[in-house]
């Protein structure tokens, strides 16, 4: 079979990959059905004993298979947790062993489908997979060369995401030099890269002059679903609900831990259970703890993560949208309303908008000198990020990209210069 180069991005909602043809031509696998993207996403059936992964894995889930599904896979990198096991029916599995096997599935999906063998791979990775910490993001890219190298790619290097993304952009829309602003807003991470793009520019082997600053923070559409959860569901299962003693209030982290993509299964452990069972009986009010209960034993966590996604979603079209939360108790409907999420995450699109600005600086370069501000990743689509971030730059051009597929495009950009 015909060896090849691809370029891959992991991320922490949405997986590409794109391979670069015999005749240098480049494009995106259809990765499930006609789909290019592949929700990063595991599904450990225990009825069968298989795994699904992508959207097969959210509909077997929500159909109700007995199994464990595993989301934002992603976030575990760079911190311990990468390196712990978690528990299926009768074996434990590593994070990075459920990593390996999701990204195994994404190669071999794309090789079957070019009747071709991946065995160089430039794979994207976040300006930062953890905040402050260089030490962690510098394991959090071994971890992924050691995974890349055990699902058999031979030749591994990396690429940052908003630079793959600038390359891209620069393939599509630049037609004179320019300086551009890279904004890649993601599930997990927010990045940034100024560069100086342009035609010339394009050809030349060593890119390294053109990046005038790259950055990022450790926030993603994945804790605005958390801070959203927290301020509309949660409180419906005794969130902040009082206790029979005064003053003090049920404990949170449950409730965050059922909020997170990447915790929830925690909160299914006997042990929370438990605990879960003698915050009840010290309630002041039962009737809600009762709810978090059946969350938990009927393991719907995701169920209500899915949802509260899909309301996030539909308020970027929408000025308000309902929650669909039967499956908790019959009784119980909640509609949410653009200005709540935009007032409970008001803080996290602050805080990216703050690290845009610190890329500026980063580059010693004012607003007035970025030309065009690129737009790319799920949450750019949410008005109040992308309002918070175009304001720091009320001059600039504005581009919105292929939201899903820029990353995926511009590393497959790079493997073609890189591996030919
Ligand atoms: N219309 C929309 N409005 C708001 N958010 C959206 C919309 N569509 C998708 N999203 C969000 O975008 C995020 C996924 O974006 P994307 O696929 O760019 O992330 P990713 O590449 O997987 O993550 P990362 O690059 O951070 O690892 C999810 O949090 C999703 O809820
Ligand atoms: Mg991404």
């Amino acid at each position: 079979m015909a060896v090849a180069s691809c370029g891959l991005d992991f991320g922490t909602s949405n997986t590409t990959l794109g391979a670069v043809e015999a005749d240098g031509q480049i494009a995106l696998a259809a990765l499930e059905g006609d789909h290019t993207t592949l929700p990063s996403a595991v599904f450990f059936n225990f009825e069968d004993g298989g795994a699904a992964v992508g959207r097969a894995a959210l509909t077997s889930y929500v159909a109700g298979t007995e199994g464990r599904l595993m989301r934002s896979i992603k976030s575990a990198l760079g911190t311990a947790l990468i390196n712990e096991e978690t528990a299926l029916q009768r074996s434990r599995i590593s994070f990075r062993g459920i990593i390996a096997r999701f990204l195994a599935e994404t190669k071999q999906r794309a090789e079957r489908q070019g009747a071709v063998s991946f065995e160089r791979v430039v794979h994207g990775r976040p300006v930062h997979f953890v905040d402050g910490n260089p030490d962690g993001d510098a394991a959090a890219e071994q971890a992924l060369r050691e995974i890349a190298h055990t699902i058999g790619f031979r030749e591994i290097s990396f690429q940052y995401e908003p630079i793959a993304a600038a390359l891209d952009y620069e393939q599509r829309h630049v037609t004179a030099e320019e300086i551009a602003l890279v904004a890649d807003i993601g599930g997990g991470t927010s990045d940034f890269s100024i560069v100086r793009l342009g035609p010339a520019r394009r050809e030349r082997s060593d890119r390294g002059d053109d990046i005038l600053a790259n950055d990022g923070v450790r926030i993603g559409g994945t804790d605005f679903d958390r801070d959203l959860s927290l301020a509309t569901v949660m409180p419906l299962l005794g969130y902040n609900s009082p206790m029979l003693r005064p003053n003090l209030m049920a404990p949170g982290r449950y409730f965050s831990d059922l909020a997170t993509w990447s915790l929830i299964n925690f909160a299914y452990s006997p042990r929370i259970r438990a605990e879960v069972r003698q915050v009840r009986r010290e309630s002041a009010r039962p009737e809600l703890i009762d709810r978090l209960l059946t969350v938990i034993e009927h393991r719907q966590g995701h169920q209500l993560a899915i949802e509260v996604e899909r309301a996030k979603v539909t308020l970027s079209d929408r000025l308000e949208t309902t929650l669909d939360l039967a499956a908790v108790d019959p009784d119980l409907v909640a509609t949410v309303a653009r200005a709540e999420l935009e007032q409970a995450t008001a803080s996290l699109a602050q805080r990216i908008a703050e690290r845009l600005r610190r890329c500026l600086h980063q580059a010693g370069l004012a607003p007035g000198d970025i030309d065009a501000v690129f737009l790319t990743g799920g949450s750019t689509l949410l008005p109040h990020v992308r309002r918070d971030l175009l304001r720091e730059l009320p001059e600039a051009r504005v581009v919105d990209g292929d939201k899903f597929g820029s990353v995926g495009l511009g590393l497959t950009l790079e493997a073609r210069r890189r591996y030919g």
